[in-house]
Protein backbone atom coordinates (compact mmCIF):
# COMPACT_ATOMS: atom_id res chain seq x y z
CA UNK A 1 0.00 0.00 0.00
CA UNK A 2 1.16 3.55 -0.71
CA UNK A 3 -0.05 5.78 2.27
CA UNK A 4 2.67 8.57 1.73
CA UNK A 5 2.00 11.15 3.97
CA UNK A 6 -1.10 9.71 5.01
CA UNK A 7 0.80 7.91 7.52
CA UNK A 8 0.94 10.19 9.99
CA UNK A 9 -2.81 10.23 10.08
CA UNK A 10 -4.27 6.64 9.71
CA UNK A 11 -2.27 4.94 11.83
CA UNK A 12 0.68 2.49 10.31
CA UNK A 13 -1.77 -0.54 8.68
CA UNK A 14 -1.09 -2.31 5.55
CA UNK A 15 -4.28 -3.27 3.41
CA UNK A 16 -4.41 -6.60 4.21
CA UNK A 17 -4.40 -6.40 7.63
CA UNK A 18 -7.61 -3.85 7.56
CA UNK A 19 -10.48 -5.40 7.54
CA UNK A 20 -13.34 -3.76 4.60
CA UNK A 21 -15.53 -2.58 7.84
CA UNK A 22 -12.20 -1.42 9.88
CA UNK A 23 -11.52 1.14 6.56
CA UNK A 24 -15.24 2.21 6.83
CA UNK A 25 -14.82 3.01 10.45
CA UNK A 26 -11.36 4.53 10.20
CA UNK A 27 -12.67 6.98 6.92
CA UNK A 28 -15.73 8.09 9.49
CA UNK A 29 -13.60 8.59 11.91
CA UNK A 30 -10.65 11.03 9.94
CA UNK A 31 -13.83 12.16 7.81
CA UNK A 32 -15.33 13.81 11.18
CA UNK A 33 -11.29 15.23 12.11
CA UNK A 34 -10.77 17.03 9.24
CA UNK A 35 -12.04 20.07 9.95
CA UNK A 36 -12.03 21.58 6.79
CA UNK A 37 -12.71 21.36 2.90
CA UNK A 38 -9.42 21.25 2.21
CA UNK A 39 -8.20 18.61 4.72
CA UNK A 40 -11.56 16.37 3.70
CA UNK A 41 -10.61 16.35 0.41
CA UNK A 42 -6.98 14.93 0.79
CA UNK A 43 -8.17 12.21 3.60
CA UNK A 44 -11.10 11.34 1.00
CA UNK A 45 -8.26 10.63 -2.11
CA UNK A 46 -6.49 8.16 1.26
CA UNK A 47 -9.69 6.39 0.74
CA UNK A 48 -11.00 6.46 -2.59
CA UNK A 49 -8.06 8.24 -4.83
CA UNK A 50 -6.39 5.85 -7.55
CA UNK A 51 -4.16 4.56 -5.02
CA UNK A 52 -6.44 4.82 -2.00
CA UNK A 53 -7.29 2.10 0.12
CA UNK A 54 -10.58 0.94 -1.25
CA UNK A 55 -9.20 1.11 -4.74
CA UNK A 56 -6.00 -1.16 -3.64
CA UNK A 57 -8.74 -3.66 -2.43
CA UNK A 58 -10.54 -3.59 -5.45
CA UNK A 59 -7.10 -4.29 -7.35
CA UNK A 60 -6.39 -7.31 -4.93
CA UNK A 61 -9.61 -9.11 -5.90
CA UNK A 62 -7.75 -10.43 -8.83
CA UNK A 63 -6.19 -12.76 -6.73
CA UNK A 64 -8.87 -13.98 -5.03
CA UNK A 65 -10.44 -17.35 -5.54
CA UNK A 66 -13.19 -16.94 -7.88
CA UNK A 67 -16.00 -18.16 -5.32
CA UNK A 68 -15.25 -15.80 -2.84
CA UNK A 69 -14.64 -12.89 -5.78
CA UNK A 70 -18.58 -12.07 -6.24
CA UNK A 71 -19.28 -11.63 -2.74
CA UNK A 72 -15.74 -9.63 -1.52
CA UNK A 73 -16.90 -7.48 -4.91
CA UNK A 74 -20.19 -6.71 -3.44
CA UNK A 75 -18.49 -6.41 0.03
CA UNK A 76 -15.85 -3.64 -1.39
CA UNK A 77 -18.54 -1.90 -3.32
CA UNK A 78 -20.78 -1.52 -0.23
CA UNK A 79 -17.87 -0.25 1.67
CA UNK A 80 -17.29 2.26 -1.01
CA UNK A 81 -20.61 3.15 -1.04
CA UNK A 82 -20.51 3.54 2.51
CA UNK A 83 -17.03 5.98 2.77
CA UNK A 84 -18.52 8.18 -0.09
CA UNK A 85 -21.55 8.72 2.00
CA UNK A 86 -20.10 9.65 4.55
CA UNK A 87 -17.94 11.81 3.10
CA UNK A 88 -21.03 13.82 1.51
CA UNK A 89 -22.41 14.19 4.65
CA UNK A 90 -19.27 15.49 6.17
CA UNK A 91 -18.63 17.66 3.23
CA UNK A 92 -22.46 19.05 4.15
CA UNK A 93 -21.29 19.87 7.88
CA UNK A 94 -18.38 21.43 7.24
CA UNK A 95 -20.01 23.72 4.73
CA UNK A 96 -22.40 24.56 7.50
CA UNK A 97 -20.33 24.98 9.89
CA UNK A 98 -18.13 27.56 8.04
CA UNK A 99 -21.29 29.08 6.92
CA UNK A 100 -22.15 30.06 10.00
CA UNK A 101 -19.26 31.16 11.47
CA UNK A 102 -19.09 33.23 8.60
CA UNK A 103 -22.66 34.82 9.67
CA UNK A 104 -21.68 35.13 13.25
CA UNK A 105 -18.76 37.30 12.47
CA UNK A 106 -19.76 39.05 10.16
CA UNK A 107 -23.40 39.06 12.10
CA UNK A 108 -25.36 42.65 11.20
CA UNK A 109 -26.21 44.45 14.30
CA UNK A 110 -30.33 45.82 13.45
CA UNK A 111 -29.56 48.59 15.84
CA UNK A 112 -26.72 50.02 14.36
CA UNK A 113 -27.74 53.11 12.55
CA UNK A 114 -28.19 53.07 8.88
CA UNK A 115 -25.26 54.25 6.62
CA UNK A 116 -27.51 56.41 4.43
CA UNK A 117 -28.23 59.81 4.94
CA UNK A 118 -30.11 60.45 8.25
CA UNK A 119 -30.08 63.87 9.27
CA UNK A 120 -33.00 65.31 10.14
CA UNK A 121 -34.99 67.67 8.11
CA UNK A 122 -35.95 71.55 8.60
CA UNK A 123 -38.86 73.86 7.93
CA UNK A 124 -38.43 75.57 4.33
CA UNK A 125 -37.09 78.98 4.43
CA UNK A 126 -40.70 80.03 3.50
CA UNK A 127 -42.09 78.27 6.48
CA UNK A 128 -39.69 79.54 8.75
CA UNK A 129 -40.28 83.29 7.18
CA UNK A 130 -44.04 82.61 7.70
CA UNK A 131 -43.60 81.44 11.67
CA UNK A 132 -41.28 83.96 12.43
CA UNK A 133 -43.53 87.04 11.10
CA UNK A 134 -46.87 84.98 12.85
CA UNK A 135 -44.94 85.07 16.11
CA UNK A 136 -43.91 88.77 15.92
CA UNK A 137 -47.51 89.91 15.26
CA UNK A 138 -48.39 87.42 17.63
CA UNK A 139 -45.93 89.18 20.42
CA UNK A 140 -47.83 92.86 19.39
CA UNK A 141 -50.97 91.19 20.37
CA UNK A 142 -52.63 89.66 16.77
CA UNK A 143 -54.33 86.50 16.61
CA UNK A 144 -53.30 84.00 14.10
CA UNK A 145 -55.59 82.76 11.58
CA UNK A 146 -56.31 80.39 8.67
CA UNK A 147 -58.52 80.51 5.81
CA UNK A 148 -59.14 78.74 2.50
CA UNK A 149 -57.50 78.47 -0.42
CA UNK A 150 -60.20 77.52 -2.93
CA UNK A 151 -62.51 80.95 -2.16
CA UNK A 152 -65.83 81.90 -3.68
CA UNK A 153 -66.13 85.00 -6.03
CA UNK A 154 -67.81 87.13 -2.94
CA UNK A 155 -65.28 86.63 -0.38
CA UNK A 156 -62.27 86.93 -2.75
CA UNK A 157 -63.93 89.85 -4.66
CA UNK A 158 -67.23 91.46 -4.22
CA UNK A 159 -67.38 91.84 -0.73
CA UNK A 160 -63.84 93.30 -0.66
CA UNK A 161 -65.68 96.07 -2.77
CA UNK A 162 -64.73 94.90 -6.17
CA UNK A 163 -68.40 94.05 -7.44
CA UNK A 164 -68.24 92.13 -10.99
CA UNK A 165 -66.95 94.36 -13.85
CA UNK A 166 -64.67 96.39 -11.24
CA UNK A 167 -62.07 97.13 -13.43
CA UNK A 168 -59.67 96.25 -10.26
CA UNK A 169 -60.16 92.75 -10.79
CA UNK A 170 -57.80 92.66 -14.16
CA UNK A 171 -55.24 93.18 -12.00
CA UNK A 172 -55.86 89.70 -10.55
CA UNK A 173 -55.05 87.31 -13.39
CA UNK A 174 -56.84 84.70 -11.42
CA UNK A 175 -57.09 81.06 -11.41
CA UNK A 176 -61.04 80.11 -11.86
CA UNK A 177 -62.47 77.06 -11.13
CA UNK A 178 -65.19 75.25 -13.13
CA UNK A 179 -67.64 78.04 -13.67
CA UNK A 180 -66.36 81.51 -12.32
CA UNK A 181 -68.43 81.19 -8.84
CA UNK A 182 -64.79 79.87 -6.94
CA UNK A 183 -61.41 80.73 -7.52
CA UNK A 184 -57.77 79.86 -5.80
CA UNK A 185 -57.79 82.96 -3.83
CA UNK A 186 -55.55 85.65 -5.34
CA UNK A 187 -54.97 87.59 -2.11
CA UNK A 188 -55.13 86.86 1.68
CA UNK A 189 -57.99 89.74 1.91
CA UNK A 190 -60.90 87.54 2.05
CA UNK A 191 -59.66 86.59 5.58
CA UNK A 192 -60.29 90.00 6.37
CA UNK A 193 -64.16 89.50 5.77
CA UNK A 194 -64.20 86.07 6.68
CA UNK A 195 -63.16 87.21 10.20
CA UNK A 196 -65.13 90.70 10.62
CA UNK A 197 -68.28 88.33 9.82
CA UNK A 198 -68.01 85.69 12.33
CA UNK A 199 -66.33 88.10 15.31
CA UNK A 200 -67.45 91.28 16.81
CA UNK A 201 -64.94 93.88 17.11
CA UNK A 202 -62.58 94.85 18.28
CA UNK A 203 -60.38 92.76 16.25
CA UNK A 204 -56.62 92.10 15.91
CA UNK A 205 -55.64 89.44 13.36
CA UNK A 206 -52.69 88.22 10.95
CA UNK A 207 -53.89 85.44 8.49
CA UNK A 208 -50.59 84.14 6.27
CA UNK A 209 -50.92 81.94 3.75
CA UNK A 210 -50.40 80.90 0.31
CA UNK A 211 -52.32 82.49 -2.75
CA UNK A 212 -52.87 82.21 -6.74
CA UNK A 213 -52.50 84.11 -10.27
CA UNK A 214 -51.56 83.30 -13.39
CA UNK A 215 -47.98 84.65 -13.62
CA UNK A 216 -44.51 83.70 -13.76
CA UNK A 217 -40.89 84.77 -13.77
CA UNK A 218 -37.90 85.59 -11.68
CA UNK A 219 -40.14 87.43 -9.40
CA UNK A 220 -43.56 85.67 -9.81
CA UNK A 221 -44.45 82.29 -9.42
CA UNK A 222 -48.22 81.07 -9.60
CA UNK A 223 -48.31 80.34 -6.37
CA UNK A 224 -47.21 82.51 -4.07
CA UNK A 225 -47.10 83.51 0.08
CA UNK A 226 -48.90 86.16 1.43
CA UNK A 227 -49.39 87.67 4.89
CA UNK A 228 -53.17 89.88 5.39
CA UNK A 229 -53.26 91.66 8.92
CA UNK A 230 -56.55 93.80 10.54
CA UNK A 231 -57.05 95.54 13.06
CA UNK A 232 -60.57 97.23 13.84
CA UNK A 233 -61.35 99.41 16.80
CA UNK A 234 -62.86 102.40 17.80
CA UNK A 235 -59.94 104.58 17.55
CA UNK A 236 -57.48 103.14 15.16
CA UNK A 237 -55.81 105.59 12.79
CA UNK A 238 -53.19 105.66 9.96
CA UNK A 239 -50.95 106.84 12.16
CA UNK A 240 -50.99 103.56 14.41
CA UNK A 241 -50.74 101.87 10.56
CA UNK A 242 -47.76 103.25 9.87
CA UNK A 243 -46.10 102.88 13.49
CA UNK A 244 -46.53 99.04 13.52
CA UNK A 245 -45.40 97.82 9.85
CA UNK A 246 -42.29 100.25 10.72
CA UNK A 247 -41.75 98.66 14.24
CA UNK A 248 -42.40 95.32 12.24
CA UNK A 249 -40.06 95.73 9.37
CA UNK A 250 -37.46 96.94 12.38
CA UNK A 251 -37.73 93.62 14.29
CA UNK A 252 -37.86 91.36 10.98
CA UNK A 253 -34.49 92.70 9.54
CA UNK A 254 -32.93 93.26 12.96
CA UNK A 255 -32.21 96.50 11.82
CA UNK A 256 -32.71 100.10 13.45
CA UNK A 257 -31.86 101.88 10.78
CA UNK A 258 -34.82 100.44 8.33
CA UNK A 259 -36.36 102.77 6.22
CA UNK A 260 -39.44 103.05 5.07
CA UNK A 261 -41.92 104.81 2.52
CA UNK A 262 -45.55 105.02 2.17
CA UNK A 263 -46.41 105.74 -1.31
CA UNK A 264 -50.25 106.80 -2.25
CA UNK A 265 -52.20 103.79 -4.50
CA UNK A 266 -55.11 102.43 -4.98
CA UNK A 267 -56.92 98.95 -3.14
CA UNK A 268 -60.74 99.24 -3.72
CA UNK A 269 -61.25 98.11 -0.62
CA UNK A 270 -59.03 100.59 1.65
CA UNK A 271 -59.44 104.18 1.26
CA UNK A 272 -56.85 105.77 1.75
CA UNK A 273 -54.18 103.22 0.22
CA UNK A 274 -50.74 102.89 0.17
CA UNK A 275 -47.93 100.46 -1.01
CA UNK A 276 -45.74 99.67 1.58
CA UNK A 277 -41.57 100.32 0.16
CA UNK A 278 -38.71 99.81 2.20
CA UNK A 279 -34.73 101.01 1.41
CA UNK A 280 -32.80 98.35 0.59
CA UNK A 281 -29.26 98.57 -0.57
CA UNK A 282 -30.08 101.71 -1.71
CA UNK A 283 -32.95 100.47 -3.61
CA UNK A 284 -36.71 101.14 -2.53
CA UNK A 285 -38.65 97.11 -2.84
CA UNK A 286 -42.59 97.22 -2.48
CA UNK A 287 -43.23 94.95 0.41
CA UNK A 288 -47.19 94.98 0.72
CA UNK A 289 -49.92 97.18 0.21
CA UNK A 290 -52.29 98.70 3.37
CA UNK A 291 -54.87 101.28 4.02
CA UNK A 292 -57.93 102.07 6.03
CA UNK A 293 -60.29 99.80 5.63
CA UNK A 294 -63.17 101.07 3.25
CA UNK A 295 -66.45 101.95 4.78
CA UNK A 296 -67.88 99.69 2.34
CA UNK A 297 -66.18 96.64 3.17
CA UNK A 298 -66.76 97.28 7.03
CA UNK A 299 -70.56 97.90 5.90
CA UNK A 300 -70.56 94.68 4.02
CA UNK A 301 -69.73 92.85 7.51
CA UNK A 302 -72.36 94.89 8.87
CA UNK A 303 -69.95 96.81 11.03
CA UNK A 304 -70.84 100.21 12.35
CA UNK A 305 -68.64 102.80 10.42
CA UNK A 306 -69.95 106.08 13.34
CA UNK A 307 -68.28 103.34 15.76
CA UNK A 308 -65.24 101.43 14.37
CA UNK A 309 -62.30 102.36 11.93
CA UNK A 310 -59.84 99.86 10.79
CA UNK A 311 -56.55 99.12 9.00
CA UNK A 312 -55.74 96.50 6.86
CA UNK A 313 -52.20 95.54 5.41
CA UNK A 314 -50.95 92.54 2.55
CA UNK A 315 -47.35 91.40 2.57
CA UNK A 316 -45.34 89.59 0.09
CA UNK A 317 -44.20 86.50 2.54
CA UNK A 318 -41.83 85.64 -0.33
CA UNK A 319 -41.33 88.85 -1.00
CA UNK A 320 -39.77 89.40 2.28
CA UNK A 321 -37.92 86.46 2.34
CA UNK A 322 -36.04 87.14 -0.36
CA UNK A 323 -34.53 90.34 1.21
CA UNK A 324 -34.22 88.86 4.17
CA UNK A 325 -31.81 85.73 2.73
CA UNK A 326 -30.73 87.91 -0.63
CA UNK A 327 -32.28 85.82 -2.79
CA UNK A 328 -33.06 87.31 -6.07
CA UNK A 329 -34.70 84.48 -8.08
CA UNK A 330 -37.76 83.79 -6.17
CA UNK A 331 -38.52 80.41 -8.17
CA UNK A 332 -35.74 78.94 -6.10
CA UNK A 333 -37.86 78.73 -3.34
CA UNK A 334 -40.41 76.53 -5.12
CA UNK A 335 -37.93 73.98 -6.72
CA UNK A 336 -37.30 71.51 -4.26
CA UNK A 337 -33.82 71.76 -5.12
CA UNK A 338 -32.07 70.49 -2.19
CA UNK A 339 -28.72 71.99 -2.40
CA UNK A 340 -30.40 75.33 -2.37
CA UNK A 341 -33.10 74.26 0.42
CA UNK A 342 -30.12 73.06 3.04
CA UNK A 343 -28.60 76.64 3.06
CA UNK A 344 -31.42 77.44 5.65
CA UNK A 345 -31.35 74.87 7.83
N1 LIG B 1 -54.62 92.22 -1.26
C1 LIG B 1 -53.69 93.14 -1.87
C2 LIG B 1 -52.95 92.45 -2.99
O1 LIG B 1 -52.83 91.27 -2.97
C3 LIG B 1 -52.69 93.63 -0.85
C4 LIG B 1 -53.34 94.53 0.16
C5 LIG B 1 -53.34 95.89 -0.07
C6 LIG B 1 -53.89 94.02 1.29
C7 LIG B 1 -53.93 96.75 0.84
C8 LIG B 1 -54.47 94.85 2.21
C9 LIG B 1 -54.48 96.23 1.97
O2 LIG B 1 -55.06 94.43 3.33
O3 LIG B 1 -55.03 97.05 2.89
O4 LIG B 1 -52.46 93.10 -3.88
Amino acid sequence: MSSGGFKGLLFDFGVSSLKLENIVTRAEELFSNAENNHTLEQVKSKFLGKTGLITDQLKKLKAVPVKEKAKLGKDINEAKKRIEELLHARREEITDAELNEKILNSSIDVTLPGKGNNSIGSCHPITQTLDRISTLFNSMGFSIIDGPEIESDYYNFTALNQPENHPARSMHDTFYLLNHDFLLRTHTSPMQIRHMEEFKPPLRIVSPGRVYRVDSDATHSPMFHQLEGLWVDPSVSFANLKGLMREFLRVFFERDDIEVRFRPSYFPFTEPSAEIDMLFDNNWLEIGGCGMVHPKVLDNVGINTESYQAFAFGMGLDRLAMIRYKVEDLRLFFESDIRFLKQFT
